[in-house]
């Protein structure tokens, strides 16, 4: 039986969702699956923009041939070219040997590095601008470089306003039925894990998501269909660019405190947790606590994208800094974060070196401010050190109310 879904009059969802993958990118934990998205455009001529993943191959095919029915595929739309939307490339070139395949060149490059099929016989090298007519809709095409590969476009149906926006505008979680962001209660869930998606797998490439706003921007959009998570419309479309505008930008979605600690014997742990109750005695709200060694690294990160100030802390590890803290920093920085208030806590029993490395680290990266004077805390932080302590909640929560 099939899910297929009429979203607009003759335009078609026809992808799936994966309940059963434990970590998308076999990195990034789901606790809730992930959605494969996939639409059918029926007009004079049929196109498919892009495919799914190979683990909801046999949902997939269903789908098509239930909006198919006897007519064959003329167009399939390859937006972007990375596993998780062209495992079954190949298998629609098998089952419609006269479609014709539209991409750039490199998507064409990118296919002929993973699959073996012969691509070229089908393709359709499209440019910036450049237009197909299917009938009544025409679809638009737009480079994409780097949102997400390098090889990503979007395309944009004019006559209906519809955007096929690739990876971008996606989240984790699967879809329970309702297709529309305006179908769900959007803020309870669902937001979180559009953001721990957008800002661990797309992060990076703010700029080059900065560059594709402002392309789109004045297009009279009505829907976005992105490539995972759920469709926008209506008022939901100036809600979801507002996110991506704050976090392309790398600029705080709110004030509040992550306090991302380490801890082996849980003294520097106890340091932290100190330090929030004297800032909730303060009167900061909404801090979140997590310990490197417990939470992934991809929640935390989110976290840190959506607020203003993060606290880290952690000891020193045989001559290092302790590494899970190592190498959330390290992602960080490659995740080109910016524009954060920072305090820093290290902690060291015979040589330190987590808090000059932290420093390293935080300094590396761009219009990160350091709010307070670092401790180092010699194994347990001890009464006579709590002045130190207290100046750094002072200044923490004097820096939220600038
Ligand atoms: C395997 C191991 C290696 C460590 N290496 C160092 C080190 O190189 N230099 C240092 O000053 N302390 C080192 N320490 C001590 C830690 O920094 C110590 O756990 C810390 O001072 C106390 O904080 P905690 O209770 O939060 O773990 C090491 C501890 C462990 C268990
Ligand atoms: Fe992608
Ligand atoms: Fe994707």
């Amino acid at each position: 039986m099939n899910s297929a879904y009429e979203i607009h009059p003759n335009v078609y969802w026809v992808g799936g969702n994966d309940r059963r993958i434990e970590r998308f990118e076999n990195m990034f934990p789901l606790t809730n699956g992930v959605a494969y998205n996939s639409y059918l455009i029926m007009d004079e001529k049929t196109a498919l923009l892009d495919t799914v993943d190979a683990a909801i191959s046999a949902e997939y095919i269903e789908n098509i041939k239930s909006v198919l029915q006897d007519r064959t595929l003329d167009y399939l739309v390859v937006n972007h070219m990375e596993p998780d939307h062209c495992a079954n490339i190949e298998e629609i070139m098998r089952r419609y040997p006269s479609v014709q395949i539209i991409g750039n060149a490199k998507t064409l490059q990118f296919f002929n590095q993973y699959y073996t099929m012969n691509m070229a016989d089908h393709f359709l090298e499209v440019k910036e601008g450049q237009e197909i007519s299917l009938g009544s809709h025409v679809l638009r095409f737009y480079m994409a470089p780097m949102v997400h590969w390098p090889e990503v476009m979007v395309t944009y149906e004019t006559t209906r306003g519809i955007l096929f926006a690739a990876d971008a505008f996606g989240a984790f979680g699967a879809l329970s039925g309702n297709l529309f962001a305006d179908e769900v209660d959007y803020d309870s869930y669902f937001l979180d894990e559009a953001r721990r998606y957008y800002t661990n797998i797309v992060g990076r490439y703010g700029s080059q998501v900065q560059a594709l706003l402002k392309k789109l921007e004045g297009l009279p959009i009505n829907m976005i269909c992105s490539l995972h998570g759920h469709i926008w419309r209506g008022e939901m479309i100036s809600y979801i660019l507002d996110k991506y505008d704050k976090w392309s930008r790398y600029i705080p979605e709110k004030k509040g405190v992550v306090l991302a600690y380490a801890s082996m014997y849980g003294n520097t742990e106890n340091a932290v947790l100190a330090l929030a109750s004297k800032l909730a005695k303060r009167g900061v709200k909404d801090m979140r606590i997590y310990d490197v060694s417990k939470t992934h690294p991809s929640y935390i990160i989110s976290d840190i994208f959506k607020y203003s100030n993060v606290v880290f802390a952690s000891p020193t590890y045989n001559m290092h800094l302790y590494f899970p803290m190592d190498s959330l920093l390290r992602e960080l920085s490659v995740l080109n974060i910016s524009n954060r208030k920072v305090s820093l806590i290290g902690n060291h029993t015979w040589s330190s070196a987590a808090l000059k490395t932290m420093t390293e680290l935080v300094n590396g990266m761009k219009n990160m401010e350091i709010v307070g004077t670092p401790i180092d805390i010699k194994s347990s932080l001890r009464e006579d050190r709590e002045h130190e302590l207290d100046a750094l909640a002072d200044a923490i929560s004097e820096s939220l109310k600038d």
